[in-house]
């Protein structure tokens, strides 16, 4: 069965709720999503409820995602937002172990596997997040980092919970306007070395997991990661922040994919 092409981004601490929702309104009119493909939009926290009640109130196809998460479901965590919390919105996916998270506010690979397992206990869809960082790469170990922080993120997780995963392969050294985007011909053995982790850990499960690429994506060289046989889709980040950037990265990726633009 093919695999589901999926296409998203995340705002990072951008946007207020009224912008947010103003976002999800235009996209609606703006783009028509082909069968075979799944967007989402990851808005911070504070704009959450705006977008989730428009999401429902028009139907909106599109997942609406939360940047992070806590693993617990209560307690005397300051300034934390748990799963219950995020699905009393109705919230689809929950994104976990982004770089940032990872590089800024030092979440340890354990931290996130914490958050998994209890996303997956929850119900609720997971993107994580894994790359390598520039010295991993300069030394060669990006392969060792990659394959560490699935082991360990996605340990004890009920394989039946799996069909709630999707994976974006993001090299830290690409990211954000300091990044240098990968090549296509660094992205597929990085994809290739997930599925082959995953699918080590889970069986043929493992490789219907969805991969993503993600770092300085924009419509000039998304159809060149779209194309790669082991990737299923694009995370973007400032190229999609505006619902024209948004859909001419769409439109170059639904070109190469599905060879049709989004009309
Ligand atoms: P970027 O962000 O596209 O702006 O590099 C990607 C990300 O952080 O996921």
């Amino acid at each position: 069965m093919a695999r589901r092409f999926l296409f998203g981004t995340n705002f990072k601490m951008n946007q207020t709720p009224a912008e947010s929702a103003a976002f999800l309104e235009a996209l609606a009119g703006a783009v028509v999503i082909p069968d075979g493909a799944q967007l989402f939009v990851i808005p911070p926290f504070t704009s959450l409820p705006a977008v989730t009640d428009l999401a429902g109130a028009t139907n909106s196809p599109v997942w609406i995602g939360a940047q992070n998460m806590h693993w617990a479901d209560a307690g005397a965590y300051t300034g934390e937002i748990s799963a219950a919390m995020l699905q009393a919105l109705g919230v689809d996916l929950v994104l976990l172990g982004h770089a940032e998270r990872r590089g800024l506010f030092h979440e340890s690979d354990r931290d996130i596997n914490r958050k998994v397992l209890t996303a997956f206990e929850r119900g609720l869809r997971v993107l994580l997040c894994v790359g390598e960082t520039a010295d991993e790469r300069a030394f060669d170990v990006g392969g060792e980092t990659v394959a560490r922080q699935l082991k360990i993120g996605l340990h004890d997780i009920d394989p039946a919970r799996l069909p709630l995963l999707q994976i974006a392969y993001e090299p830290v050294w690409s990211i954000g306007a300091a990044g240098v985007p990968a090549r296509p011909d660094d992205v597929e053995p990085m994809a290739r070395l997930i599925r082959d982790v995953v699918g080590e850990r889970f069986g043929e499960a493992g490789r219907d997991v969805p991969v993503l690429y993600g770092g300085s994506v924009d419509a000039a060289n998304a159809a060149g990661f779209v194309a790669l046989p082991d990737i299923d889709g694009l995370f973007v980040g400032r190229a999609a922040w505006t619902v024209d950037g948004f859909r001419s990265v769409l439109d170059a990726s639904l070109r190469e994919r599905f060879g049709r633009s989004i009309g």
